[in-house]
């Protein structure tokens, strides 16, 4: 064997083991998380509290992992759960249960919130309700509010606390976002192409702008998750039946539902790109929230899911499991025995072995541009 060939192999090799064992991955100090239900823990039940009921609070939430409800929408741990344990960090507390202990980050995500500011909803009819304040403006205000505590480590010759260098270590999460406000419009009953057409960029330009001012209050590492494929859940396969085959693809989602998440991510990573080359010292990481679901979703039996992969694990029944009527977490309502095989907890958000297996292609690849733990390395 040719001696250059066997010396190039264990330079690449030895190079590839050096980079994992020397340390030399990013010390993540702290996490600061925006977003909705998929990554709450804890803030909608406390915003909620004495407007709507909010059925997270009651078992079998939490039965999986914490043993109680945690204020999490699933049965165990969400995804920013397993990303923060794989980097050594704690639990996130939500942001208003006025923790004292936040020094290792923050979570701003809320159930139900949207990207867009609630004002657009309510005031161009798309809603005949009103909604929880607490979209994607309200979360960075919030995170405003909370430098000072998260950042009291740094302050400049000037006087001035100098945030760059506090978060220059942090690991940010800006969605998943989206959901909420395709799903007030789709219920409005606009069509496909009107969301494409003016929706979408206005859910996608919000996203990038709070991306972009988050870099420039020094935010360097920054993961932004699209939109899960939601024409493939339970709540919206029941809402939304249709006795036409074609409006369904092969695996049993809805097409129109589909194209609009897909819609989004591409526009979604193409604003990442520009945000890339307007800040080339940011780290932007596109998380695939889409295909990690649809590949266990369209092979169920290879990842230990059930076959049956588009019914809820809670619920009462009906083809999806789901029934609008009784939530997961009303009196009556049972849980699968193994949630473990159901891709779907609750009809809307994921079990805790959906989240690990999406937390886990986040950090090792594939399902992240690029992967978590790689954008960490430091050169
Ligand atoms: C990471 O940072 C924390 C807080 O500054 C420190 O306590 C810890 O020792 C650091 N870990 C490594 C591996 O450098
Ligand atoms: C803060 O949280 C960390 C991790 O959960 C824990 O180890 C520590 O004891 C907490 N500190 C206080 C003061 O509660
Ligand atoms: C958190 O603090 C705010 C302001 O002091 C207060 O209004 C709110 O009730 C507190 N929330 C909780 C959950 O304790
Ligand atoms: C939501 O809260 C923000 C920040 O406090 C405020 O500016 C905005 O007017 C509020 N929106 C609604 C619809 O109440
Ligand atoms: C089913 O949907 C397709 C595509 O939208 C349409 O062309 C067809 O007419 C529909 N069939 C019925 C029976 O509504």
């Amino acid at each position: 064997m040719d001696l250059t060939l066997v010396f190039l192999v264990f330079f690449i090799l030895s190079c590839l083991l050096c980079g994992v064992r020397s340390g030399s991955l990013l010390n993540v100090t702290s996490t600061f998380t925006f977003g909705d239900s998929h990554i709450d823990t804890g803030n909608v039940l406390i915003m909620a509290a004495s407007v709507i009921p909010v059925w997270i609070d009651h078992p079998p939430y939490g039965e999986t992992f914490f043993g109680h409800p945690s204020g999490r929408f699933s049965d165990g741990r969400v995804v920013i759960d397993f990303i923060a344990n794989e980097l050594g960090l704690p639990f996130l507390p939500a942001f208003l249960s006025n923790s004292t202990n936040v020094s290792h980050g923050v979570n701003f995500a809320v159930g139900g919130a949207t990207a867009i500011e609630v004002a657009f909803f309510e005031t161009n009819n798309l809603v005949p309700f009103k909604l929880l304040n607490n979209s994607l403006d309200v979360q960075l205000g919030w995170f405003e509010q909370a430098k000072p505590s998260v950042c009291n480590c740094n302050e400049a010759p000037g006087g001035q606390p100098s945030y760059g260098d506090c978060f220059g270590n942090a690991l940010f999460f800006v969605g998943e976002l989206g959901v909420n406000d395709y799903n007030f419009i789709w219920t409005a009953g606009k069509t496909e192409d009107e969301i494409k057409k003016y929706y979408v960029p206005k859910v996608v330009d919000t996203i990038s702008k709070a991306v972009e001012r988050l870099i420039k209050e020094g935010a360097v590492y920054i993961v932004v998750p699209g939109n899960p494929p939601t024409g493939c859940s339970p709540s919206v396969l029941t809402f939304r039946l249709s006795p036409n085959k074609t409006d369904y693809d092969h695996i049993g989602c809805l097409r129109n539902v589909n194209a609009v998440a897909r819609y989004h991510n591409l526009l979604l990573r193409a604003a990442i790109a520009g945000l890339r080359g307007r800040y080339p010292h940011a780290r932007i990481i596109f998380a695939d929230f889409y295909e990690p679901i649809i590949r266990i979703l369209d092979n169920p039996g290879h990842f230990g899911f059930a076959d049956d992969a588009l019914k809820a694990c809670c619920g009462t029944g009906g083809a999806y499991n789901w029934d609008p009527n009784a939530f997961c977490g009303m009196p009556g309502v049972p849980a699968c025995r193994n949630p473990g095989a159901y891709v779907s907890w609750d009809g809307v958000h994921y079990t805790e072995a959906t989240n690990r297996y999406i937390a886990q292609g986040w950090l090792h690849g594939p399902y992240a541009d690029p992967p978590i733990l790689s954008a960490l390395q430091r050169y």
